[in-house]
């Protein structure tokens, strides 16, 4: 990865700690408008190679399938809030997404910027 596109994964993975971190209070406050609301808000945020169109070549599928998997389960998670989704079943549904977050982390690492990339990457992927 060319530097702006880790510094852009690393900024939205922290947006998604602080996602799942206002989901977390909202679940405490035992809110479950606002946790719909953030819920929803979350999995529409799009893909980071939509985001980032230089990414498009470099995220391997497995990566895009566990995103999706993220972001569906945040979807499923926000529709089952709007229907009164029982208190007693929200760990499961939040261990849920973040099985998904672990499962990347234990995947995958950022590696070196590849040698053979041009640096002008970013604009060989308009
Ligand atoms: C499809 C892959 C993937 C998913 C899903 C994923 N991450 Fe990440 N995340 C990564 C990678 C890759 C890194 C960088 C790891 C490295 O190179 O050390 C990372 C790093 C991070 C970091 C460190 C950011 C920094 O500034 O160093 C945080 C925090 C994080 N992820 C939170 C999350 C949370 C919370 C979720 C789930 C809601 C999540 N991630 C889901 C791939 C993923």
């Amino acid at each position: 990865m060319l530097p702006e596109e880790r510094e852009f994964v690393l900024w939205r993975m922290r947006e998604n700690l602080v996602a799942m971190h206002k989901i977390l209070e909202a679940a405490a406050r035992d809110d479950m408008r606002e946790l719909a609301r953030l819920a929803d808000e979350t999995a529409k945020v799009p893909f980071i190679n939509i985001q980032m169109p230089s990414l498009r070549g470099v995220i391997p599928p497995p990566w895009r399938q566990l995103g999706k998997l993220v972001h569906g389960e945040l979807g499923d998670l926000a529709k089952a809030a709007e229907r009164d989704l029982p208190k007693s079943e929200l760990p499961e549904r939040l261990a849920k997404i973040t099985a998904g977050c672990v499962s990347c982390h234990n995947t995958y690492r950022i590696g070196p910027e590849d040698p053979e990339r041009p640096a002008d990457a970013r604009r060989r992927f308009p």
